[in-house]
């Protein structure tokens, strides 16, 4: 099945450099960019982002750390492409990432943890929405 995902190359990588090397892993594995763009979220923006976590003591950190610097954020898609980017990201904390993921080579620590990826088809829809036009989403 065709899908969409959203992700998010995040402040930390994005002042690191690592912007290029992160598409180039996503080309690699075949994924389509669907659409690309640099954006900086304020804090409340970013706070509407992961209003999933609005009740997790992290939550304050996580949006001032993603309102923090710009970020890249991305369309793609690709036939099971949630769980093959989730894949390629590797585990949340980069401790216990597994080898040749983006957050075990690139990640710090558990937020700083360089990509955003959907986690399931209602998220990817709901995120794409919050930070794409439809207009922006040409085939
Ligand atoms: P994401 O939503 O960014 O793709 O990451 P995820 O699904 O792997 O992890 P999630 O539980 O959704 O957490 C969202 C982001 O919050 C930061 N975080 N900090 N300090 C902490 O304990 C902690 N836990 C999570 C990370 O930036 C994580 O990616
Ligand atoms: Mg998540």
């Amino acid at each position: 099945m065709i899908e969409r995902t959203l992700a998010i190359i995040k402040p930390d990588a994005v002042s690191r450099h690592l912007t290029g090397e992160i598409i180039k892993r996503y080309e690699h594995q075949g994924f389509k960019i669907l659409a690309i763009k640099r954006i900086k979220l304020t804090k409340s923006q970013a706070e509407g982002f992961y209003y999933v976590h609005k009740q997790r003591p992290f939550f304050d950190s996580l949006a001032s750390f993603m309102a923090g610097g710009p970020m890249v954020v991305l369309v793609l898609e690709g036939e099971d492409v949630i769980k093959r980017h989730r894949d390629l990201m590797g585990a949340t904390n980069p401790k216990e990432a597994v080898k040749g993921t983006l957050r075990q080579e690139f990640g710090t620590d558990i937020e700083h943890n360089v990509i955003h990826g959907s986690d399931s088809r209602e998220s990817a829809q709901f995120e794409i929405g919050y930070l794409f036009s439809g207009l922006e989403l040409q085939p």
